[in-house]
């Protein structure tokens, strides 16, 4: 007994936490059991529905007619656009209607249900998709669709698209973009697949509530076309969004452009520096420096295409180009000045050791001078001529240097002369660049704006 007692006791012990799991399931089954008629006319109907579905079969009781299939297309963010890869990224609420004519019910014999959700793997489901695709679609996985009771099938879905798209990147950052969505039926021709647009085209294309409207990019329109595309394996529709955006330059204007032009109008100021003064050199190199730096910094934010250079980029190399252009010429204004004076120096060196040449080697001009001043009574005569021929000689060696002087003068006159008259134009040439840059800027920022 104390065998079969002990057993006994500790299984009612054990079994003693699961009893509220078995209450459960005993209570489970008396509610499936208990008539919940909602839940089993649905439940009915869609058994009903898709006992005999057959979901390879276009869903149409005549094969002659073509299943219409209508889209929508609502932009709802622009994530990246890359220019140097000619990709757009943009998240898009996709939907498409069809009608279904294997799925209607007559709604009051099923408890007047209207529309029900069924699998969208369980039933025929068009193929279509976007041609300008280069990157895998991303979207989250819906696997629901709706019914109502005369077969119409809702479906929709958010897609991230990456398209291929002509992205035009001259007028940066005043760009506007036009890219288009192309939808059509990757296999079904026009005959057994048609396109139509769900809402009406003016809808559609100013439709901007669901963007986000903070971002860089602002939408402009989304225009549809509906065309049929002839091609040797068949006509297949096709639906075409053009979606028109631009971008907000505010920020690029901040942060490129103004700090270029303060940078230009540094370099312009050092014009006000006599071209001879050595510390424009170090000015305008400190300028180039400057530039530089800013456009290292800068580069990422200039969108790089292989195929159109953007005119800011084109303005950025003219100004770099003018900037090593002025300073090679105050390098090149520098080297001569200093060339013109060595050569000056080693003239004055040369004309003297010339005339001590021409007075003796021994002799040299402090004790000459020291001769001429105070000269021994004792060889009066021959030291009074050689003291004058030795001042003859003396007078024309500083009438030959300071010939030779006036030469270089004028010489170096006409240089600087040239060299300033280069600099004026340089000058010019600036501002003529710097006026041209600002009628273009106004004049994209015009056409920018009368979009
Ligand atoms: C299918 O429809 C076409 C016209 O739309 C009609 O001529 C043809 O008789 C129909 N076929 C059937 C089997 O109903
Ligand atoms: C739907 O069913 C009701 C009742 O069974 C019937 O009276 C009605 O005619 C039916 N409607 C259609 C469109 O078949
Ligand atoms: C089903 O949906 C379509 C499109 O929204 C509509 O035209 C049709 O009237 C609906 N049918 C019923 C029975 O509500
Ligand atoms: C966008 O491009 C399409 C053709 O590709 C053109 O029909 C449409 O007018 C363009 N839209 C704008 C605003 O430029
Ligand atoms: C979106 O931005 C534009 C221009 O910046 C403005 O006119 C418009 O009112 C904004 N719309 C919303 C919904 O914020």
């Amino acid at each position: 007994m104390l065998e079969t007692d002990g057993p006994r006791g500790t299984l009612a012990s054990r079994m003693a936490p699961l009893w509220p799991f078995v209450l459960a399931a005993a209570s489970g089954i008396l509610a499936i059991d208990a008539p919940h008629p909602r839940s089993s006319a649905l439940r009915h109907l869609t058994k009903q529905l898709l006992q005999k579905y057959r979901k390879e079969v276009r869903p149409v009781h005549n094969w002659t007619q073509a299943t219409t299939v209508y889209l929508d297309v609502l932009v709802y963010a622009v994530l990246d656009v890359d220019a140097q890869n000619q990709k757009l990224k943009t998240s898009v609420w996709y939907r498409e209607v069809w009608d279904d004519e294997f799925l209607s019910w007559n709604s009051s014999m099923f408890d007047e249900i209207n529309e029900i959700s069924l699998p969208l793997s369980a039933i025929w489901a068009p193929d279509i998709i976007i041609n300008e695709f280069v990157d895998i679609e991303r979207s989250p996985d819906l696997p629901y669709v709706y019914v109502n009771s005369s077969g119409t099938i809702k479906h929709s879905k958010p897609i991230q698209v990456v398209s291929a798209c002509n992205l035009e990147t001259y007028a940066f950052p005043f760009d506007i973009q036009n890219c288009s969505l192309t939808f059509s039926s990757i296999l079904h021709t026009v005959e057994d697949v048609d396109l139509a647009f769900l809402r009406s085209r003016e809808d559609t294309t100013h439709d901007k509530k669901a963007f986000l409207n903070d971002s860089e990019w602002e939408l402009l329109s989304v225009s549809s076309t509906y065309n049929i595309l002839r091609s040797s394996a068949g006509d297949f529709a096709q639906i075409r969004f053009n979606v028109v955006i631009r971008r907000r330059p505010l920020v690029y204007v901040v942060s490129l452009l103004i700090p270029s032009i303060f940078l230009m109008l540094v370099d312009l100021g050092s014009f006000y520096l006599p071209p001879t003064c050595r510390a424009r050199v170090v000015f305008k190199t400190s300028v180039l420096v400057g530039y530089t730096v800013f456009r290292v910094n800068m580069s990422d934010e200039v969108p790089r295409s292989a195929v159109s250079t953007p005119l800011i980029g084109v303005f950025f190399t003219v100004c770099m180009a003018f900037l090593v252009l002025s300073l090679s010429k105050s390098i090149l204004l520098v080297k001569f000045l200093h060339d013109e004076r060595c050569s000056r120096q080693e003239q004055t060196l040369l004309c003297l050791r010339g005339d001590t040449d021409a007075g003796g080697p021994r002799v040299d001009p402090r004790t000459q001078s020291a001769g001429v001043t105070e000269f021994p009574v004792w060889q009066e005569h021959q030291a009074q001529s050689e003291t004058l021929k030795e001042v003859w000689s003396q007078l024309r060696s500083i009438s030959s240097y300071f010939q030779t002087r006036d030469q270089a003068d004028q010489q170096e006159a006409g240089w600087l002369a040239l060299l300033e008259r280069f600099d004026r134009l340089l000058f010019q040439s600036y501002l003529v660049v710097l006026g041209l840059y600002t009628v273009t800027l106004c004049s994209l920022w015009v056409s920018w704006s009368g979009l």
